[in-house]
């Protein structure tokens, strides 16, 4: 029996939900999820031996994606959520072709809060090189409203600033000074932050476009479209006891710990190691 029919035939309300990306910097995802669905439990899964993918090519990025799919498809999880923005820029229809349960990605959820929001119609999206270079936000922001205008930057160095935990450095404003000069030259009112590791600068990056540009934070908007979701599939946990988590990982690198607690903003417990 394929993995595919095995997982569709035990899912039920009960299962976890998996959240994927390609290190620790999805569990600014996890972090929102476990706010809004108080009740539901969460398997993460971080490639942390291979990340970053945000500087690797679309068929390296693609297989990883595949095979992370079938390992959560193997933990019955009942929804598949691409937490990391490169992997939903570039892999999404392969996530998709393997799974039997519904998929949500990072990049519809960002694009969507961004179309409501502005009302300029002027955008800015910032993220990995592949996520830029693949054009994903552009074609799900217009897929709400064509007319909007879109400028994107790629934003190579904010991943290792934020890994560094240098998220109020004075190399850091100054990096987003230089990245975002460009983009800030067009009457921009929204800013899409379209990377997992993003949220973490908020605040530096608010203070270098101005309290004028409003910052669109995929990870709040992607725990909304998981609320829709368990509503329309009628997949709300029906148990009223705590969650169970469980982190999976490929590598526990130097500091993993200390990094790791910083995006999920709590302790870290039950973290495995596994190999793909
Ligand atoms: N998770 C990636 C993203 O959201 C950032 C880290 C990486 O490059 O792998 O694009």
């Amino acid at each position: 029996m394929e993995v595919k029919d095995r997982v569709f035939n035990v899912m039920d309300r009960t299962s976890s939900i998996g959240v994927f990306d390609s290190g620790v910097g999805g569990l600014t995802v996890v972090r929102a999820l476990m706010e809004r669905l108080p009740f539901e439990s969460i398997s993460y899964f971080g490639d942390t031996a291979r990340v970053p993918y945000g500087v690797k090519s679309v068929e390296t990025i693609a297989h990883f994606a595949g095979q992370i799919t079938d390992f959560l498809l193997q933990q019955k999880v009942k929804l598949l959520i691409v937490a990391c923005n490169t992997m939903s820029a570039v892999a999404l229809e392969v996530i998709r072709r393997l799974s039997p349960v519904p998929v949500l990605d990072v990049i519809h959820a960002g694009a969507r809060s961004a179309a409501m929001a502005t009302k300029a119609r002027y955008v800015a999206v910032i993220g990995t090189p592949a996520t830029i270079n693949s054009n994903a936000y552009a074609r799900a922001i217009h897929q709400f409203d064509p007319a909007i205008r879109i400028f994107s930057q790629a934003c190579a160095l904010f991943v290792p600033l934020v890994e560094e935990g240098w998220l109020d450095h004075p190399v850091t404003h100054l990096t987003a000074r230089e990245y975002l000069k460009v983009v800030l030259s067009y009457p921009v009112d929204t800013l899409v932050l379209g990377c997992t590791h993003y949220p973490l600068l908020k605040p530096v990056i608010q203070e270098v476009v101005g309290v004028g540009i409003q910052l669109v934070d995929s990870a709040e908007a992607m725990a909304e479209e998981a609320a829709e979701m368990l509503t329309d599939k009628g997949l709300w946990s029906p148990l009223r006891v705590s969650p169970e988590y469980r982190f999976y990982v490929t590598d526990i690198p130097v500091r993993f710990q200390t990094i790791g607690e910083r995006f999920l903003g709590r302790s870290l417990p039950n973290v495995k190691v596994v190999q793909l």
